[in-house]
């Protein structure tokens, strides 16, 4: 079968035959339909690192994928030849508390690998196999959109993960003031940041998106179409609001870039947290007020933490939210995959990132 893949030392994906993939007892064969263009697949190609399976010198990329079942050979599982699914991306330890209890997400050795990005061959292939446990089924009327799943399960952990942390300054049911819609903010408008913006507006937050982008840029159109504000963060803009208004009792990183991050905790509120969900690949030197950083996380009670990957619950919830958004958003989703490729094309994609692009999908359907 064809499949993107990444050889150990090479600058380049390529296409290539492969072997096509063993279903074993116990698993069911997924013939691929999307498979979602993710800034970790392009790190890994810049930075040349690939993480193969044992005993191989390439790895097959794409950990966002969407597939119908072709075979079945667990004849316990409620899947059915025919049925859509999306596939998780990490697959177990088998050795700590959180694998054994289906929280891969959370694994303690470390040891734990992902498919398209440590260990495990990914979606840019024709098929692949898996056991059930790691596929959730897709209702067929999410076709179009189900190949976002997996970047907004990221983000549906990321907020669970902020209303841990901010359910313990919440009084009497409320956080500043009763009835009060708090304010957060989404830096980065990618994918993660477009579904974070969404996620945190149905989850009844005033959002603000923190970017870049000129005014009549088409990502900035598609946020202030929403009627949200886009905050420009190559003026003073951000920080004035913070001053006048005060800050964001939740701002959800979406941005990657550590020097942005640091700066973005000076515009928490009191008791405000902050998650991470940028995964930066090198090291890199970022100048910091670490005095007053310190100082006000301690005395106003914040909070900045990291949340990586999803499981298995984050994944049912991003479903249902993709019916919700594109309901309620249908002009912004259908814009959200701004474009397709055959695998044949692949080169297009993986050559150059359009500054437009929000998320790009290899399309493997024969037609
Ligand atoms: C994926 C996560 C993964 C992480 C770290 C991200 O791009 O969405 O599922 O755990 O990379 O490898």
């Amino acid at each position: 079968m064809q499949a993107i893949l990444l050889r150990q030392g090479a600058k380049q994906v390529e296409l290539a035959q492969v072997p096509d993939p063993q279903c074993l007892p116990g698993q069911v064969l997924v013939q691929a339909l999307d498979s979602g263009i993710c800034g970790t697949d392009r790190e890994m190609i810049q930075r040349q690192i690939v993480d193969v399976p044992r005993g191989r010198d390439y790895l097959v990329l794409g950990h966002e994928g969407l597939g119908k079942v072709v075979q079945t050979h667990a004849p316990d599982c409620d899947l059915q030849v025919g049925d859509l699914v999306v596939p998780l991306v990490r697959r177990s330890c088998g050795q700590c508390n959180a694998c054994n209890t289906h929280h891969v997400d959370y694994c303690y050795t470390g040891k734990y690998t992902e498919r398209g990005i440590h260990k495990q061959d990914g979606f840019f292939s024709e098929f692949y196999a898996d056991s059930p446990q790691y596929l959730v089924k897709v209702p067929p009327r999410l076709e179009d959109l189900a190949v976002l799943a997996e970047p907004l399960s990221v983000t549906v952990k990321a907020t669970r993960v902020a209303a841990s942390l901010l359910n313990r300054v919440k009084f009497g049911g409320f956080y500043s003031q009763p009835g009060k819609r708090e304010r957060a903010l989404v830096a980065g408008h990618g994918a993660i940041g477009i579904l974070g913006t969404l996620l945190l507006l149905e989850q009844g937050f005033d959002v603000y998106v923190l970017g870049r982008r000129p005014r009549g840029d088409f990502q900035r159109t598609l946020i202030e179409q929403l009627g949200i504000p886009y905050l420009d963060a190559t003026t003073s803009q951000p920080t004035d609001l913070v001053k006048r208004e005060g800050g964001f009792l939740l701002i959800l990183e979406a941005t990657g870039l550590s020097e942005v991050t640091f700066q973005l905790a000076n515009y928490l509120s009191r008791n405000g947290t902050m998650v991470l969900t940028g995964v930066p690949r090198g090291p890199k030197t970022v100048q910091i007020d670490g005095n007053t950083l310190m100082a006000n996380i301690v005395r106003t009670n914040q909070a900045i933490v990291g949340s990586v990957n999803a499981y298995t619950g984050c994944f049912h919830k991003a479903l249902e939210y993709l019916a919700v958004f594109k309901k309620k958003h249908p002009q912004l989703m259908s814009r959200i995959i701004t474009a397709r490729y055959k695998p044949e094309e692949f080169e297009i994609p993986f050559a150059r990132k359009d500054r437009d692009d929000i998320k790009v999908v290899i399309d493997f359907r024969k037609d």
